[in-house]
């Protein structure tokens, strides 16, 4: 599953839902009795494991981790047949992984929902919880301005392309040339934006911050690209975060976004991610909320 996959109004739904979710936290309410989901880690995970941990636990469903460095996934047995049994076991499935078809295999083996947990070219869940954090300071995001610096080819990046062409948010990526999203991607999102109104921008100008409602970065080198650090290091010190970018959008309001985990001092300063403009450890908290909307939308009774 990407935010391709869904509508609009669909994605709308989510983020309200999530609204409702987050302000009924306490309720105590038992949607998920019952129900089983099976967590499938390939990559490490804090936020997004606890997130479908807690938010699916919490409401009386049974979530059981598995870490494909433990099960027979890929070792002894295909993934055609794992996702078989996990169907047979299981209500739900989340993916969290290298391959993007890996996401679509166990759903077409297993015959339930499957989560995408992260991949090497997607990061949806955390997309929408970022866009949610972005309403909690400024309302609805339609026509508000999110600036991505940094890797603009990875995952998280790739999301937000896709979640701000299909929501209406202008969106602009600014990174080095080596590490722009792919042509094939952009094909895909700019006639989406064109029908939403999203105005969609990459750059390698640091100058176009200007205006930003929300400064959004990630690492530098991602799960699974660990040879490439000094590569990238070299390509992207000049696009760090720093209280300077931060000033030069021309705004005090504007809001620090990062998905974590960060590598302080790197991609972002400490003063900024821990300072007065940062939101980032409120995205964190709300992965949980728009995970739990993402599941009760989606679950089959
Ligand atoms: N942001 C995010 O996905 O964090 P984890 O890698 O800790 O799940
Ligand atoms: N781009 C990062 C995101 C981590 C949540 C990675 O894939 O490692």
């Amino acid at each position: 599953m990407t935010w391709l996959d869904f509508t609009s109004e669909e994605i709308r739904l989510f983020l309200d839902l999530s609204k409702q979710v987050k302000l009924e936290r306490n309720e105590g309410k038992e949607r998920f009795k019952g129900k089983t989901l099976a967590l499938l880690f390939e990559k490490r995970s804090t936020r997004t494991r606890c997130a479908f941990e807690t938010a699916f636990g919490e409401e009386g469903g049974h979530p059981v981790f598995l870490s494909t460095d433990d099960i027979q996934l890929g070792a002894k047995e295909s993934l055609e047949d794992t996702a078989r049994v996990l169907g047979r076991m299981f209500n739900a499935i989340q993916f969290r992984g290298f391959k993007q078809s890996t996401v679509k295999t166990l759903a077409d083996y297993s015959g339930v929902p499957v989560y995408n947990g992260l991949t090497d070219l997607f990061h949806p869940t955390q997309a929408l919880a970022d866009i949610f954090t972005l309403e909690e300071s400024f309302g609805n995001c339609q026509g508000k301005k999110l600036v991505f610096v940094g890797d603009g080819r990875n995952n998280v990046a790739r999301s937000l392309l896709v979640i701000c062409a299909k929501l209406g948010v202008n969106f602009t990526i600014i990174s080095p040339p080596e590490l722009t999203p792919d042509a094939e991607l952009l094909n895909i999102t700019n006639p989406i934006a064109k029908k939403s109104g999203a105005d969609i921008l990459v750059s390698a100008d640091l100058g176009e911050v200007v205006g930003a409602d929300a400064v959004y970065t990630d690492v530098w080198v991602s799960m699974g690209e660990e040879t490439k650090r000094a590569e990238r290091r070299a390509l992207l010190s000049p696009y760090q975060v720093n209280q300077d970018l931060m000033d030069k959008t021309g705004r005090k309001d504007t809001i620090f976004l990062h998905c974590l985990p960060a590598i302080k001092g790197e991609e972002v300063t400490v003063d900024v991610i821990d300072g007065s403009q940062s939101r980032a450890w409120d995205q964190a908290e709300n992965r949980k909320w728009t995970i739990k909307a993402i599941m009760l939308a989606t679950l089959p009774e």
